[in-house]
């Protein structure tokens, strides 16, 4: 009796499963034939040359400089030869440039600290330097301060909890003239403050900032001397926008897709002239074939992404209700050339988690078992903070994020076909997810 219970409850499930297979698979059918004529011929000679025309040289498009303005007219032209309507939004920023630095440890016969690097935004100093004694804050929070008079002196802060610009500024408004952030994991930094900073900071080694700790500890005086001269100006940066229109869509919808053109003080070929050559190739591949899709594509390459997401926030601070309502969901590549691993990361909005779910099944279909995490460290992020749906596509590990070794020899070709193909792919699907 039991057992046939068991066998009637295994068959009704069977036949429940069956069905519902069936009714699913129908419209995954369709959507399957209409990827089918999709025949996707990706060319990683016209990514890898993209990538070497704008990330061969050393600081190749800091933000708000040359290099970025002129990486955004090449895109521009691109569109404009694909036949994409094409507009350019321009934004006013602040550009910084960092001309010298140094950092001496004045208590330890003036030794200079190798490794240590003001942070992007740092203002400046006086031809002479900043000379002052250094006091621990741990991390830099609120509570950190209350023991402690910081006035007139360079506080020393670990990394984490909170953004650096945010540890700065309360640095400065208990009064400290300076600040000195490490990674207590040992990593280097390489961080921005945003906007230009009230006074200066740097980073240093764990190494060094260890010796400080020890001789704050004995209650030895620490006192170091920070020089930096940096220029900040005023610029403009620009999003580039080539929208693939459908002939059939009457009620406008679209899906965004995107990358930053801009980078740090270096090639960034990888961080993120990969993800740029990625976004202009499915453009390249969609335009050249025609094919049709009843929702628009709009692809967009965001200026000052390295300052804080401030090409993409633009966008989307000012997009209407409708467009929100009507764009399907946001596709974000950033860094995806480098690493053998692929990751795909919300911001942590729980509605774009059966996008996520759909990434993972479209990368599994072309080889890959792709990672999840949340990330708020680029583009998608702009857009989820307005309601968007939006995932964030990273090929994993990359050793060189923002070091001058972030060259075009590391990057790997056949992940950017690989990334085209999950992008078109992830198209030709989205409906599926939507219905
Ligand atoms: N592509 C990076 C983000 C990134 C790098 C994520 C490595 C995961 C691993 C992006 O361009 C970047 O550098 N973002 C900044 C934050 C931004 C708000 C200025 C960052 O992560 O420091
Ligand atoms: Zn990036």
């Amino acid at each position: 009796m039991k057992k046939n219970l068991r066998s009637t409850i295994l068959l009704m499930g069977l036949i429940i499963a069956l069905v519902f297979t069936t009714s699913c698979s129908k419209q995954n059918t369709d959507q399957a034939d209409e990827a089918k004529a999709f025949v996707a011929d990706f060319s990683s000679e016209e990514m890898m040359a993209f990538i070497e025309s704008v990330a061969s040289v050393d600081n190749a498009r800091i933000t708000g400089f040359e290099g970025e303005h002129q990486t955004a007219d090449k895109i521009q032209e691109t569109f404009e030869s694909l036949g994409l309507e094409t507009s350019v939004q321009s934004f006013p920023i602040q550009s910084y440039a960092l001309n010298s630095h140094s950092v001496q440890l004045v208590t330890d016969g003036d030794r200079l600290l190798e490794n240590a690097n003001p942070l992007s935004y740092s203002i400046g100093t006086s031809s002479e330097g900043l000379l002052g004694q250094v006091v621990s804050v741990g991390l830099g929070a609120e509570e950190n301060y209350k023991d402690v008079d910081v006035t007139g002196k360079i506080v020393l802060i670990q990394r984490g909890g909170e953004y650096f610009y945010v540890k700065n500024d309360r640095a400065f408004s208990h009064g400290a003239v300076g600040a000195i952030f490490y990674d207590p994991n040992g990593e280097s930094i390489s961080a921005t403050l945003t906007h230009l900073s009230e006074i200066p900071a740097v980073s240093i080694t764990k190494e060094d900032a260890t010796w400080m700790e020890q001789k704050l500890l004995e209650s030895q005086v620490v006192e170091v001397k920070i020089t930096i001269d940096a220029k900040c100006e005023d610029s403009e940066s620009k999003n580039v926008i080539g929208i693939y229109r459908s002939k059939d869509n009457k009620d406008g919808k679209k899906v965004i897709v995107g990358a930053h053109y801009d980078g740090v003080n270096t090639p960034a070929a990888n961080d993120n002239a990969s993800g740029t050559a990625v976004v202009l190739e499915m453009a390249r591949a969609l335009a050249e074939q025609k094919v049709e899709l009843p929702f628009d594509v709009q692809f967009m390459t965001f200026g000052a992404e390295e300052i804080g997401l401030v090409g993409s926030d633009y966008y989307a601070s000012q997009m209407t209700r409708d467009e929100i309502k009507n764009t399907i969901c946001m596709i974000n590549f950033d860094m995806v050339g480098v690493g053998d691993g692929i990751d795909i990361s919300t911001a942590g909005d729980p509605r774009a988690l059966s996008l996520v779910k759909q990434g993972q099944d479209v990368f599994k279909e072309i080889g890959f078992t792709a990672t999840t995490s949340e990330s708020d460290r680029s583009d998608h992020a702009s857009f989820a903070t307005v309601g968007v749906k939006a995932i964030y596509i990273q090929a994993t590990p990359d050793h060189n994020y923002h070091t001058d070794e972030d060259t075009i020899d590391k990057i790997d070709p056949e992940m950017l076909k690989h990334m085209c193909d999950f992008g078109t792919k992830m198209l030709m699907d989205v409906l599926a997810v939507e219905n």
